[in-house]
C-alpha cells in the first residue's frame, strides 16, 4: 500500500529549510484559506467567540485567517509535525501575539493531547486523503471527549462506486487513488465511520474537488 509523502524520511526538515512551509500544504494559499473560512462560517456558524481545533493544521493556511477572526486565544492546532506550524505562526500571522505556540501541539494519531474541553468547533481540511482511512474513525471517536463541540468539517476525496479501484480523475482534475495518497473513499465508508454522527454532504466547490462533510453529534 502507499504511503503518505508525510511519512518520507525528512520531508519536513528539509521542506521547512527551503522556506517551503506554504508547498509541503499543497500551496493555494489564500483560495483554500478562504474556502476553509467560509466552510466554517457559513455551514459550521462559526463566530469569533466559539474555540476552534484545526486538525493537521499544517503552516496556518486556515490559522493565519482565523487566529484573526476568533478571539485571542480561541485556535488550537494540531499537526504530525509541531515544526510546521511553527514555521506558519514565525511567517503568516499577521499579529503573533494573538496565538499562544503552546496551542500548537504535536499530535499524529488523533488524540488530541492538552487540547481543552472548550473546544466547539473542528476542522480537519485535507488531511485524510493523505492518510489510512481508519484515521477518520479513530479522529471522531477521540473528539467524542469535547463535551462542547457542536461540529466537525471535514474533507474527502469520493469515487463512484464502480470506478473506485482503480486510479478516478476528480472535477477539478487531480488524480486520486484507491490505495495510496492521494486517496479518494466510498460514500458508504464515510458514513459507516461515522456511527453516531449526523453527517451531512455539502455540494460546495472545493480547491481541488475535494467532498466537504459536516458531523454533528446524533440526537445533539
Ligand atoms: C494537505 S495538508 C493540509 C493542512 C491544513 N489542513 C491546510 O488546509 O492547510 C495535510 C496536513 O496533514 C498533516 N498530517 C499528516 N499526517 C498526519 C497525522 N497522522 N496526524 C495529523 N496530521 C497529519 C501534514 O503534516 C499536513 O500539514
Amino acid at each position: 500500500m502507499g504511503r503518505s509523502p508525510y511519512l518520507a524520511p525528512d520531508f519536513y526538515g528539509k521542506a521547512l529549510a527551503e522556506g517551503r512551509h506554504r508547498a509541503i500544504v499543497g500551496g493555494r494559499w489564500d483560495e483554500t484559506g478562504r474556502a476553509q473560512m467560509a466552510a466554517l462560517i457559513e455551514v459550521g456558524r462559526l463566530a469569533p467567540h466559539h474555540h476552534l481545533l484545526d486538525i493537521g493544521a499544517g503552516a496556518l493556511r486556515l490559522g493565519c485567517k482565523a487566529v484573526t477572526y476568533l478571539q485571542p486565544g480561541h485556535y488550537w492546532g494540531t499537526d504530525a509535525s509541531r515544526e510546521l506550524m511553527l514555521a506558519g505562526h514565525a511567517a503568516e500571522l499577521a499579529d503573533p501575539a494573538r496565538l499562544d505556540p503552546a496551542q500548537l501541539i504535536a499530535d499524529d494519531a488523533f488524540a488530541f493531547p492538552g487540547v481543552p474541553e472548550v473546544i466547539t468547533h473542528t476542522i480537519a481540511f485535507a488531511v485524510f486523503p493523505h492518510l489510512p482511512h481508519d484515521c477518520l474513525g479513530l479522529a471522531l471517536a477521540n473528539l467524542a471527549r469535547f463535551p462542547r463541540l457542536e461540529v466537525f468539517l471535514f474533507t474527502v476525496f469520493l469515487a463512484p462506486e464502480a470506478q473506485a479501484g482503480a486510479p478516478f480523475r476528480q472535477p477539478d482534475g487531480v488524480v486520486t487513488h484507491p490505495d495510496r495518497p492521494p486517496r479518494h473513499v466510498l460514500e458508504r465508508d464515510v458514513l459507516a465511520a461515522a456511527a453516531g454522527w449526523d453527517l451531512t454532504k455539502h455540494d460546495r466547490m472545493l480547491p481541488r474537488g475535494q467532498v466537504l462533510f459536516e458531523a454533528r453529534r446524533a440526537g445533539g
